[in-house]
């Protein structure tokens, strides 16, 4: 049993392997965090202490007791309106327009499995894997109801935290703000790791120490964004990859997002991630719900490596979904480096043609197969296929690539529309847009109202129509622009739009799953900018980026392997120079770099030369050689390439019986520096075979001393290094 409900002392304890997580409900009602951190036992409540602290107010029915404050107590369900003067995770402004809530302990219940939220995203666990907790708190006066979800993952190391919000009232009520988790720290000094970025340099790794005041992070896009990932990492100012204590929470969510870490007056720490609160009004009529999206929490003892691996098994094993969800992706060529929008048919075909002849195992269509799309200006809404451009039905052209012994993917941006295209003229009130102004464009496109079930219901029929016409095995579900003018025709509550465009999103998605469940969902927003958990569990790999450049990705897939698994991450190998970067790498260290990932290419093979489709065929071999201990392997960042001159990394057997070493020489100097690289995670005592030289090492060795790379000249170098237990 991983949750025990403590009658005597009226404490909640979660449990999981190494974990624990403790509760209690108080004398008044209220629900006080206890403790979240290595396991333990027994009560904890002895943490708390409680003096007269001026000017931090004491809830009414503490009657003259001045040493009980909201203000100082650390909290599961901190809201405005108790006399904490924190960040809260909800306010509700309530029928008489007054704001404030007060949310007192009423009942609970523990189910076997995993709760899901209705409509939404979630981490999912059979009955032996997992246990839920649903705590009922409600506000005395207006009847709103608050259910705080727990679900625990004892295996894993993972708790997930929801909510979900019920009017029991008898009028209508706003939902101003509502984050899924806050975790309350009483004391401790903590580094705050976030990911920022930007289009085509997403997930750079930030590491800063809390300080008094907040730090927020967050995403006003209408979509995770590629500027700030929706996950943070709170750790001891001396955890490293392998020792210290580190907490993550992952939003399970691909809107906009908010994060906030803050020290308070007396130096405790305060973190919350939820949902944007900025254009989120929600309206609640009486015996409405509003579920909160997920925030995925995990605690390692042990550093920031087992963190990952932590989220890593979770995600990898209990959010994705679907065929794909623990089998080998296809090796794909994506047309979209290749060619862009210039092709037809017969070019389509061509470049499939030398796919199969390299030993690829999908040819991926991407932008510009359907309406009227030759560059980035007209189309997007339009989805029925240029026939005309292919040349021949889509039918027919699948039949001849899947003659090939080749799977066929393909591209579609269903959130998106252009002003010249055929359903902007049928329905201009379908986009989102402030009434009597001019939209803002962003490459040339408009947004649809996704919030409407209308306009989902058309496209979903639209793209349906596309993929009935031939045996599509791949969708890339792509999105280029951020939201604005977030409007919609179809209420009066703004303040809604911008959530239920997202469950509309959702709810697309879902039905696409349930359609064509054979059909692998790549997901993708200009590259990385919807990488985030609430995607996963549609899309179980996600375009990391439009970058493709190889040193570039090193420090984009390092940022990104900190809260997801490498069987996300979409990577391929592109031409030279580099599309976006103009770098010249060379094709093997651009083959390790898109290896550490669902490995593909996005170059057109007729411009390569014979050594390097001989090469590339070698690479593929090479790939499907290690495929298994990619996906499954537990994933170690070796170095920190945003520091080190190499950038490596490493897959583990969970047997530790094979190793697989990645590893890219960023810098070239003269007379150079001999670079170490040190393996991680493997058994002491065993003796580890490298393959390619045929050298026996011990595993404290390989550990502690470590290997030197080779002494080459040559910018960008890369090495891969395989090993087996002996
Ligand atoms: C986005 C994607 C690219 C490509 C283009 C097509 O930028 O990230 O991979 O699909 O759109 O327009």
């Amino acid at each position: 049993m991983s949750i025990i409900f403590s009658e005597k002392d009226k404490t909640f304890i979660l449990h999981t392997k190494n974990t624990t997580y403790q509760m209690q409900v108080d004398s008044y009602g209220f629900l006080l965090h206890l403790y979240y951190g290595r396991r333990t036992e027994g009560c904890m409540d002895y943490l708390l202490s409680y003096a007269d602290r001026g000017f931090s107010g004491n809830p009414y029915d503490a009657g003259q007791d001045r040493t009980y404050s909201m203000d100082v107590l650390p909290q599961e369900l901190p809201c405005q309106g108790t006399g904490d003067y924190r960040s809260p995770a909800i306010i509700v402004k309530n029928a008489d327009s007054s704001y404030g809530c007060d949310f007192r302990y009423r009942d609970h219940r523990i189910l076997p499995g995993k709760y899901q939220l209705p409509g939404l995203p979630a981490v999912y666990a059979d009955p032996d894997q997992g246990e839920s907790l649903e705590i009922l708190m409600e506000d005395p006066v207006t009847h709103v109801e608050v259910t705080l979800f727990y679900g625990v993952l004892p295996d894993l190391d993972i708790i997930t935290r929801s909510a979900s919000i019920r009017n029991g009232g008898g009028e209508k009520i706003y939902l101003e703000k509502a984050q899924a988790a806050c975790l309350d720290w009483l004391y401790g000094d903590y580094d705050l790791i976030s990911f920022y970025g930007r289009h085509a340099m997403e997930r750079n790794v930030q590491r800063i120490p809390v300080a008094h005041g907040a730090h927020v992070l967050g995403s006003r896009r209408g979509t995770s964004s590629h500027q700030y990932n929706p996950m943070m990492i709170l750790a001891d100012h001396e955890a490293t990859e392998e020792a210290g204590s580190c907490y993550a929470m992952s939003f399970v969510y691909s809107g906009g997002f908010k994060g906030e870490v803050e020290k308070d007056q007396f130096n405790q720490t305060r973190a919350l991630l939820g949902l944007s609160d900025e254009l989120f009004s929600y309206p609640l009529d009486s015996g409405e719900v509003f579920y909160v999206p997920e925030v995925v929490l995990t605690y390692s003892s042990q550093g920031l490596s087992r963190l990952s691996h932590n989220l890593h098994r979770c995600f990898r094993l209990h959010l994705c979904r679907g065929k794909y969800k623990d089998c080998p992706r296809p090796i794909l060529l994506n047309s979209w480096e290749a060619s862009y929008f210039d092709f037809s048919g017969a070019s389509i075909y061509e470049l499939a043609r030398q796919a199969a002849d390299l030993g690829i195992e999908m040819l991926v269509m991407d932008d510009g197969w359907f309406g009227k799309r030759d560059d980035d200006n007209s189309g997007l809404g339009d989805w029925f296929v240029n026939e005309e451009k292919l040349g021949e039905p889509l039918g027919s052209l699948i039949e001849k690539i899947n003659g090939l012994g080749l799977k066929f993917g393909i591209w579609f941006e269903p959130e998106s529309i252009n002003e010249d295209s055929q359903l902007y003229k049928e329905h201009p009130d379908w986009v989102l847009s402030l009434p009597g102004r001019n939209p803002v464009r962003a490459r040339n496109q408009l947004v649809l109202d996704f919030s409407r079930p209308e306009v989902v219901d058309h496209i979903f029929r639209e793209v349906c129509k596309v993929l009935d016409q031939g045996n599509i095995e791949y969708i890339k579900w792509d999105m280029n622009r951020s939201l604005s003018d977030c409007y919609s025709r179809n209420t009066k509550d703004q303040g809604r739009v911008l959530h239920d465009y997202v469950l509309g999103l959702y709810d697309f998605l879902e039905r696409l799953v349930q359609c064509y469940p054979h059909i692998l969902l790549e997901g993708c927003s200009g590259g990385g900018g919807r990488f985030d958990a609430g995607m996963l569990y549609y899309t179980p790999q996600i375009w990391c980026s439009d970058n493709t450049d190889a040193l570039d990705r090193v420090r984009i897939q390092y940022g990104t392997s900190f809260g997801y698994p490498v069987s996300a991450v979409g990577s391929h190998v592109s031409a030279v120079p580099n599309h976006q970067t103009g770098r010249v790498t060379p094709l093997r260290t651009r083959g390790i770099t898109a290896m550490a990932g669902t490995f593909g290419y996005e170059l057109d093979p007729a411009s390569l030369m014979d050594v390097e489709r001989e090469q590339i065929r070698a690479q593929i071999r090479e790939y499907k050689q290690y495929e298994s201990l990619i996906r499954n392997g537990l994933y170690y960042r070796l170095t920190n390439p945003f520091q080190e001159e190499a950038g490596a990394w490493e897959f583990v057997a969970e047997d530790a019986l094979e190793v697989l070493v990645g590893i890219v020489v960023q810098e070239v100097h003269g007379n150079m520096t001999v670079t170490y690289i040190r393996l991680k995670g493997l058994p002491e005592g065993r003796f580890y075979k490298e393959q390619q030289s045929g050298r026996v090492f011990a595993s404290e060795a390989l550990m502690e001393a470590g290997i030197p790379l080779p002494e080459q000249t040559g910018e960008y170098r890369a090495y891969q290094l395989y090993f087996k237990s002996v």
